[in-house]
């Protein structure tokens, strides 16, 4: 596989499943462009990239505001004049019981793994045509398997997925547009749940048990088949909503 000459953007390249990707994309050849909140955490997969020979720029921005998604679009295709790939990645969990949870949440949510891939998606639909570009959505199995306390998260990501689809029909042959599903994967995801260290103990095991390999996976387990779904080798791929989850959808 190799990413050569292609420019990358990652969203939330600063922890978890994307700085492994960002690593894995660097690590294949590509420029990448690193885009999250927080910029320390940012600097540090930049940091891990560089020193392994590899290319990025940190680009911050908060992707539920639409200003900051446009500002990011705009400086990116002033600096790099286009790009090949691009990994929608950011996310979050809130999860509640339907009779507790917040509308507001599910507002955030919907902003952050839907309105913002939309947005990106239409500012570089152009230079990816143009460029015969990929996109890899990560969404998640939740989007998939029905789970209470999580209807809020599993619809935003079941959103997105089908989007995944519909979009690899439309913008085909040119722009190839594909899903990555992960499983319970150990990442900072799972410190900002509103859970005791009790609820969280229980809720791990239960996902465990849930898993047929019987573990979380790795962020490092995740991160290559982006780079896959990147690369010209899978030029005949698009559309899938490829599960990488232990098992976990079986
Ligand atoms: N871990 C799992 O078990 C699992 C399972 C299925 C699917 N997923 C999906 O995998 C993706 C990556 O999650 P992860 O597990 O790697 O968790 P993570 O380490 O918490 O990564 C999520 C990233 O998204 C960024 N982010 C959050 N809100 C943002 C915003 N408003 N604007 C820009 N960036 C934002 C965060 O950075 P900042 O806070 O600095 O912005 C963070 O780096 C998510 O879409 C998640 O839903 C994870």
């Amino acid at each position: 596989m190799s990413l050569e000459g292609k420019t990358v953007l990652i969203t939330g390249a600063g922890t978890g499943i994307g700085a492994a990707a960002a690593i894995d994309v660097a690590a294949a050849g590509a420029s990448t462009i690193l885009v999250g909140r927080r910029e320390s955490v940012l600097d540090a997969t930049a940091g891990t990239i560089r020193e392994r020979g590899g290319d990025a720029l940190v680009l911050p921005a908060d992707l539920t505001r639409p200003g900051d998604v446009d500002d990011a679009a705009a400086t990116v295709l002033e600096r790099f004049g286009g790009l090949d790939g691009l990994v929608n990645n950011a996310g979050v969990g809130r999860f509640a019981p339907i009779h507790r949870a917040d509308p507001s949440d599910l507002q955030f949510m919907f902003d952050l793994h839907v309105r913002a891939p939309v947005q990106l998606i239409q500012r570089f639909v152009a230079t990816l045509r143009e460029r015969e570009g990929a996109i890899v959505n990560v969404t998640s199995v939740a989007g998939q398997l029905a789970a209470p306390n999580r209807s809020f998260y599993g619809a935003t990501k079941a959103a997105i997925t089908h989007l995944t689809r519909s979009l690899a029909k439309e913008l085909a042959p040119a722009v190839r547009v594909n899903a990555i599903l992960p499983g319970p994967v150990d990442t900072p995801i799972y410190d900002e749940l509103d859970m005791s260290s009790e609820q969280m103990a229980t809720f791990r095991a239960e996902l465990e048990a849930a898993t047929p390999i019987g573990r979380f996976g790795r962020s490092e387990e995740v991160a290559p088949w982006v780079t896959r779904l990147l690369d010209d080798s899978a030029g005949w791929v698009t559309g899938v909503q490829l599960p990488i989850d232990g098992g976990r959808c079986v």
